[in-house]
């Protein structure tokens, strides 16, 4: 086993492959393999060497995120109700994080992973007068007790190995409110709480927590806003327009390799929660 510095990266046998190599050099990665014939190159992200769960990534943020993460070299597994379309090289599992027993076969599946982003959520808008016990009970179950309950079922393995990254995907809506959103805004709101703790109650295992809060973001989930609707919210969006998924993913892709941040929430909105 060697290791040797070269002018255009680290060369690493596999013996020695190890994140903390690259994190420590920063540099480009060549793998050596035993006949010494360098095999591959990796950029110098530790996410290419990352094995990565989306929950919710069929669609929409989620969908971006896993592309995104895939395209960095990591591998990449999709957690989803349905079977996605179109994501070549990327793995799925059914999962409906609002049923603990689909998240503990899905977790028994996928074994350990060392990133998890909970993207996975639902939007009931409308009034709270006219919100049903269902549909409240659904909104909870899958933006809040899923994502809780996801996140325990991986952080295990996480634990185990000492190193690890949770995300979670809130909404500015849990922190500025909206109106017509009360019970959706009470669910992101509870990830707030829920981050900020166990990112505390994991760090000295090597496991960062962070949430991303989007602003709104052009997907399935704000397709059906009626013309006058998205009008007046761009009217309240200092950068004038909806967000991309990709934007929001790049965001994600950043925390995925932030090594110093834990804890943190970070918006991704246009302006909009910053403007009066
Ligand atoms: N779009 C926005 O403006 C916006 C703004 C702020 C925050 N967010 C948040 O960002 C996340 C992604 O939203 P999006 O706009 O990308 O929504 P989307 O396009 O509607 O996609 C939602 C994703 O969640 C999955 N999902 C829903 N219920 C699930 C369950 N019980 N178990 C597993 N997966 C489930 C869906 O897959 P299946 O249906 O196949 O299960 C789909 O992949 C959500 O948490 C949302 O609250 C979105």
């Amino acid at each position: 086993m060697y290791t040797r510095h070269a002018d255009d990266g680290l060369l690493l046998t596999p013996r020695n492959l190890n994140a903390r190599w690259a994190r420590l050099y920063n540099a480009p990665v060549v793998v050596d393999t035993p006949q010494s014939q360098p095999c591959l190159i990796f950029p110098a992200k530790i996410s290419a060497m990352k094995r990565v769960l989306v929950t919710g990534g069929s669609r929409g943020i989620g969908r971006a995120i896993a592309v995104a993460a895939q395209r960095s070299g990591a591998s990449v597994i999709v957690g989803s109700r349905t079977r996605p379309d179109g994501l070549s090289g990327i793995e799925h599992v059914t999962l409906d994080v609002s049923d603990p027993t689909s998240v503990a076969a899905a977790a028994a599946a996928v074994g350990p992973v060392d990133v998890l982003v909970n993207a996975a959520g639902v939007a009931v808008d409308g009034l709270l007068v006219r919100a049903s016990d269902a549909d409240i009970r659904r909104t909870f179950d899958t933006n809040l007790v899923g994502a809780v309950t996801t996140t325990r079922a991986f952080l295990k393995g996480m634990l185990a190995r000492r190193s690890g990254a949770v995300l979670l995907v809130s909404s500015v809506a849990g922190i500025r409110g909206s109106a017509g959103q009360s019970v959706y805004s009470a669910s992101k709101a509870g990830l707030f709480g829920f981050s900020a703790s166990l990112a505390r109650e994991v760090a000295s295992r090597g496991i960062r927590v962070n949430t991303i809060a989007p602003g709104f973001i052009e997907t399935d989930m704000t397709a059906g806003l009626s013309e006058a609707r998205r009008a007046e919210i761009i009217e309240r969006i200092p950068l004038g327009r909806f967000g991309t998924s990709e934007e929001v993913a790049a965001m994600a892709l950043f925390l995925m390799d932030a090594e110093y941040i834990t804890g943190q929430t970070f918006v991704v909105d246009g302006g909009l929660s910053s403007a009066a």
